[in-house]
């Protein structure tokens, strides 16, 4: 077999089971005197509810059930992956990487295993890189996996970030193919804007040192991320040859319905070819994509031969897309 392509085979996800609406978090935040309500943050963002693992539950762990759901979609065993990528802001350890624990949870060894730490557009990042691995036929087939326990790092005294993020895992099983797959990929970062969405902490001497929670210009982040998205949609869609029209389905990173919204109109996509999970899900970083690529998946909505565009964008900034055909 030829292979010069990479094509998705299985998706699978996982959300940890404590789920809290926004009038359980609301509750929770009262308690501290600080007030959120539900209508602000619906209105807002239109997140609902989001899931958050308890204390004792890792990203390797959250990541493991996502990968082991992907692999039965696939048809495949652990073993017969010779490559693991995890895109991941929230390891369980500074190291060794998310993708060795999830490797030694699946009870494999020997194959590549490593984290990709591009925030929000991890994902994409990680999709990119498996791609040009099983391309250059350093791997045949791929577990990609976007997964975080970002209830962590969250300030529960910081109205404007704590309402925003949730936990959970996406995978998906990338295998070489003879057709396409994966069409093009475009990705992108700018370090000028490191400050906007950071967490600017870091372990020094047994003690951390500097703020260990997440900081964000919610306004600075949108105003940019509206931007990038319409760029790197239109960019992949110029290398792939294809336009707007192609797209079946739009899946964008779920961080706020109305950045998601923007992009969908400035593509002029109907706004039924929007995934949208931002609302049971709220913002799970790196997990987001690979969550409500799953969830459409699942629905009967992504279907064998549609044609997808994933978008990220986030912290660092970075930002990408991959147009893939299902
Ligand atoms: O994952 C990486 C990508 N991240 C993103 O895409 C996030 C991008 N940014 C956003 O989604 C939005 O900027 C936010 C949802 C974070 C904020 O929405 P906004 O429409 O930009 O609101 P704002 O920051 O302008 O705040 C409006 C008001 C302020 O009150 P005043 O100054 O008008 O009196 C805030 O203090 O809303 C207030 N506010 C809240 N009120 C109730 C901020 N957070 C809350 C809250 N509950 N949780």
């Amino acid at each position: 077999m030829s292979v010069r392509h990479s094509r998705i085979t299985g998706t699978g996800s996982y959300l940890p089971p404590k789920r809290l609406t926004n009038d359980d978090l609301a509750a929770r935040l009262a308690a501290d005197g600080i007030e959120t309500s539900d209508q602000w943050i619906v209105e807002r963002t239109g997140i609902r509810a989001r899931h958050f693992a308890d204390p004792d539950v890792g990203s390797s762990d959250l990541g493991v059930e996502a990968a082991r759901r992907a692999l039965d979609a696939a048809g495949l065993r652990p073993a017969q992956i010779d490559l693991i990528i995890v895109a991941t802001s929230t390891p369980d350890m500074v190291f060794p990487s998310a993708a060795c624990l999830v490797q030694q949870k699946l009870g494999i060894h020997g194959c590549p295993a490593f984290d990709v730490q591009a925030v929000c557009s991890g994902f994409v990042y990680a999709l990119t890189v498996a791609d040009s691995m099983i391309r250059t036929g350093a791997a045949r087939r791929a577990l990609v996996i976007g997964a975080e326990v970002f209830s962590r790092i969250l300030d529960f005294k910081d109205r404007t970030t704590c309402v925003l993020f949730g936990d959970g895992a996406g995978a998906v099983v990338l295998e070489a193919s003879e057709v396409p797959g994966i069409l093009a990929s475009d990705l992108h970062a700018d370090g000028r804007h490191v400050d906007i969405l950071c967490v600017p902490g870091n372990l020094s001497g047994g003690l951390v040192l500097g703020d260990p929670l997440l900081k964000m210009d919610g306004q600075a982040v949108f105003k940019l991320a509206v931007g990038v998205l319409e760029e790197a949609a239109r960019a992949v869609l110029a290398k792939a040859g294809r336009t707007e029209a192609d797209i079946d389905w739009l899946i964008p990173h779920q961080a706020n319905i109305r950045i998601m919204q923007s992009t969908t109109r400035k593509l002029k996509l109907p706004m039924d070819k929007l995934i949208v999970t931002v609302d049971e899900h709220g913002n799970t970083s790196a997990a987001s994509i690979p969550l409500a690529l799953d969830a459409a998946v699942r629905d009967g909505k992504v279907k064998a031969g549609d044609t997808v565009m994933l978008e990220g964008v986030g912290g660092g900034f970075t930002w990408g897309a991959v147009l893939l055909d299902f």
